[in-house]
């Protein structure tokens, strides 16, 4: 049996809102660039009574807007989608499906299923595409299944579905997901690290004097109460995207471009995070608060201690990073949104020019913008002109828009592109997400012994973190 060229999107969990915002967008707009050369078919796959039709009526309400489409595109790439009432927890339907996808497919072809269930249905969903048969990989075909996250919601339960999941397929086969990984910011963390010699020689503990990385939303959290209540902004943020970002940005070369040796490298420095419940005083390395209003929202209990806020000290135990802090914070309804990360740089070991203006206000500063604006700046301090040396701070700018036309591709487009032709760079793998849990288990165990600080929509959260700094280490930035 020769292999196809051709591979089948199959999206379970089809009715949810992440299909017509994310996935189907992401789909169309690979499709309108050409950049599935070899055929793709979406198949959409819920419980709802819906024919293909109905489901084309559905996404075209949803329909986006990207510039490169035409009508007709629209039009070409609804022909490539077909719908298929499933119950996702009876097996007999998923014969049934794989019957289909065989009719749809007119014979062999690669398959990607996408799970975009909620979390209990993962093992569940597994087992039965195993049963019908859907996840064989014979004669040079593959069959991937991709899981949204939360990937469980502590060590313990994430090490059960790993186990659950790995009895089932290979983890080759298994693409767990993190959309930050996606965007072209964090990409470039690589490229930006490795291929420009000046930034790397100074990468370490000798010359950085501590890492600080901020993921401020403006939003609540959007009618998902009953989710977010069960989270928190540690399961939501911090042990994914957050423990990503601080791996890209901390982590090894690797000795080549491989998805083994970056994940390698990546593993090693989540394994080296300090954990608080081995520090003294670990509780004040943390704070957390809670945006008044949170416990009005439906889903959220009249007393609930989840945070919408942490921000948090801590230390990567290598031989790199030894004794420089990390600050990590993230929260919601804060008065801007943006994802950055800053590297501030130590100060000359003599100051000629005498200290800075405010003792916390150093030169010598990397921002890497995630979103929005995405680009990087430098801080220096450059001379007044004039009589005397009075120095100035300014910025040595990049932004993405200035230097390229095209605009980056939505996150899911690229990891969506990446399952379809195999790469597992940008996906996490078995081991990522246990020590991340581990880590985030310690911090969840130790915060909970920290006072949940109240504070208002549209400020920066309790005061109390700026306290994380010493007097003069640094501030919180509020606008990269
Ligand atoms: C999701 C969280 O993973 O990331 C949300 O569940 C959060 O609560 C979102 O708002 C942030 O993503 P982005 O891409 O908007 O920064």
């Amino acid at each position: 049996m020769p292999s196809s060229d051709l591979t089948q999107v199959v999206i379970l969990g089809a009715s949810g809102d992440l299909t017509s915002r994310k996935l189907v967008p992401a789909l169309y707009a690979a499709q309108c660039q050409h950049l599935f050369p070899a055929g793709v078919q979406l198949v959409g796959v819920a419980r709802r009574p819906w024919d293909d039709e109905q489901f084309r009526a559905i996404l075209t309400q949803h329909k986006p807007t990207t510039g490169t489409c035409s009508y007709d595109s629209w039009e070409a790439f609804l022909k490539l989608t077909s719908y298929v009432k499933t119950n996702l927890e009876t097996l007999a339907d998923y014969t049934s499906l794989a019957e289909r996808l065989t009719a749809l497919s007119k014979g062999p072809c690669n398959r990607v299923f996408y799970l975009a269930v909620k979390p209990e249905l993962f093992l569940t969903s597994v087992e039965n595409l195993k049963n019908a048969g859907l996840l064989d990989q014979k004669d040079g075909l593959t069959s991937r299944v991709v899981v949204e996250k939360p990937f469980g919601h502590d060590l313990k339960s994430a090490a059960a579905l790993n186990e659950g999941l790995l009895t089932l397929i290979h983890e080759d086969q298994l693409y767990r997901i993190d959309h930050y990984l996606g965007k072209e910011t964090v990409q470039n963390l690589l490229v930006f690290r490795f291929r420009n010699a000046f930034f790397e020689p100074l990468w370490n503990q000798k010359y950085v004097e501590n890492v600080q990385i901020t993921v401020a939303e403006t939003l609540g959290t959007e009618g998902r109460g009953g989710y977010y209540e069960g989270s928190g902004a540690v399961r939501d943020i911090v042990q994914n995207h957050m423990l990503q970002l601080l791996a890209l940005v901390a982590m090894e070369p690797p000795s080549h471009l491989s998805p083994k040796a970056i994940r390698d490298e990546k593993v090693k420095v989540l394994h080296c995070l300090r954990l608080f419940s081995e520090q003294p005083d670990p509780t004040k390395l943390i704070v957390r608060g809670q945006y008044n209003g949170y416990r009005s929202e439906t889903g959220v209990a009249k007393d609930s201690q989840t945070e919408t806020y942490i921000a948090l000290k801590t230390y990567i135990d290598n031989w790199r990073w030894g004794g420089v802090p990390f600050f990590l914070r993230t929260g919601k309804h804060l008065p801007d949104r943006f994802t950055s990360i800053t590297v501030q740089f130590r100060m000359p070991p003599t100051l000629l020019f005498g200290p800075p203006q405010e003792c916390y206000l150093r030169p010598n500063r990397i921002t890497l913008r995630i979103q929005p604006n995405d680009g990087i700046s430098l801080d220096l301090d450059v001379k007044e002109p004039g009589q005397g040396l009075k120095t100035r701070p300014v910025k040595l700018n990049f932004d993405y828009q200035d230097s390229f036309t095209n605009p980056s591709p939505e996150a899911y487009q690229r990891l969506l592109q990446d399952v379809v032709i195999g790469d597992q760079s940008l996906f996490i793998r078995s081991d990522e997400v246990h020590e991340s849990w581990r880590w985030a288990d310690d911090l969840r165990t130790t915060m909970a012994k920290t006072p949940l600080m109240p504070y208002a929509e549209n400020t920066w959260g309790p005061e109390a973190a700026q306290g994380l700094f010493g007097e003069c280490e640094g501030r919180w930035v509020t606008a990269p």
